[in-house]
């Protein structure tokens, strides 16, 4: 009895200092200060480019920029996307660029907590600190809105913060956003932009139960079920060709929405389109265009 009793004991130990291990570690790395001065101008087109106004704004009840309140309905449950304007006490008005810096590169609050991959940081982590510094000075400029952000409605145990830390040791990867000195510089852009910024990815790869891209094989390969129950077809070289996309085209329909056999892209390509690569020059649709379709 007593020995049942004290392996009890033991293994209860052992489980709650393994889980403290786990709710307490601290995830991240240190920010260094940024002492960079930021081009607004230049931040407000990486934000568009990278879905933060598309993602953060409630266009379908014409919300004010960048107040949250859009509804991402995951597998584990609803996240709604937070203010994220200059508001002290709704917003990210008392936050530090090292706060800013933090979340948008490596996903964790003030608090170190880690955040949802539904908010695309993983495609940003390559941002360099003049990006940062940029993002960080067009921010500056939103309007301040209070609108308290929207609770998730995540049920047990995706509710719970600290099992992210196991999700980011198992699946965080950095986005293939290195430049290739054999390729065009073209070529290159449009890679830092489709890999990064614009997170093509992020619903043209398919997904693992634990909601992570299965990013070695199956890269672009498109994906079945999309939050919300859409999907996204294969963006890969081969599919893209057999579909009959160039270049040129698929440039155009980056900018315009219309594809080559005069439809237009529906569902959240028609968004992705609408408030974010619209917004791009067309140097930079051509150079995405031109990433995903230039033979390797
Ligand atoms: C695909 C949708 C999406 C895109 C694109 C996106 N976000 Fe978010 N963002 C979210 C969601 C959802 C959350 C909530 C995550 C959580 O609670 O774990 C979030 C959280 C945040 C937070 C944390 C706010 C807080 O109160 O803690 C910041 C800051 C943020 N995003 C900034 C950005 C910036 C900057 C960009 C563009 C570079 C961006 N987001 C792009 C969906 C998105
Ligand atoms: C928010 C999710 C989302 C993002 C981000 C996204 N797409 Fe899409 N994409 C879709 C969906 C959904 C469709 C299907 C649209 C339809 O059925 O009309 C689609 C369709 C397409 C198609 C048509 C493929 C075909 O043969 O029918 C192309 C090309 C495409 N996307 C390219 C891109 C590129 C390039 C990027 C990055 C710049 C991108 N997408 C980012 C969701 C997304």
């Amino acid at each position: 009895m007593r020995a049942i009793f004290l392996a009890a004991i033991a293994v209860t130990l052992v489980v709650t200092v393994g889980l403290g291990a786990v709710i307490f570690l601290p995830i991240g790395q240190k920010v260094q200060p940024n002492n960079l001065s930021g081009d607004v101008n230049r931040g407000a087109y990486l934000a568009r480019a990278s879905g933060c106004i598309a993602c953060h704004t409630d266009f379908a009840k014409n919300g004010n920029p960048l107040a949250g309140g859009v509804k991402f309905a995951t597998s584990f449950g609803d996240l709604y996307s937070p203010n994220i304007t200059t508001n002290k006490e709704y917003g990210i008005g008392n936050w530090s660029i090292e706060n800013f810096d933090m979340a948008v590169r490596q996903g964790i609050s003030p608090e170190g907590e880690a955040y949802y991959p539904a908010f695309t940081y993983e495609f940003y982590r390559n941002f360099t600190d003049q990006d940062i510094a940029d993002l960080w000075a067009a921010f500056q400029t939103v309007a301040a809105v209070s609108n308290p952000s929207k609770d998730h409605e995540m049920p047990f145990p995706f509710n719970q913060r600290w099992g992210l830390k196991l999700w980011r040791v198992a699946f965080l990867t950095n986005p293939k956003t290195q430049s290739d000195p054999n390729k065009s510089e073209v070529w290159n852009r449009g890679r830092l932009l489709a890999e990064g910024a614009t997170h093509c990815a992020a619903c043209h790869t398919p997904r693992n139960l634990a909601g992570a891209r299965k990013t070695k094989d199956r890269h672009f390969n498109g994906n079945e079920s999309l939050p919300g129950g859409g999907k996204a077809p294969a963006i890969d070289i081969n599919s893209l060709k057999k579909n009959n996309w160039t270049i040129e085209n698929l440039a155009y329909a980056l900018e315009t929405g219309i594809t080559p056999n005069g439809d237009s892209f529906g569902d959240s390509m028609g968004k992705h389109v609408l408030y974010s690569t619209s917004f791009l020059t067309p140097k930079d649709q051509i150079a995405i265009a031109t990433y995903l379709l230039e033979e390797n």
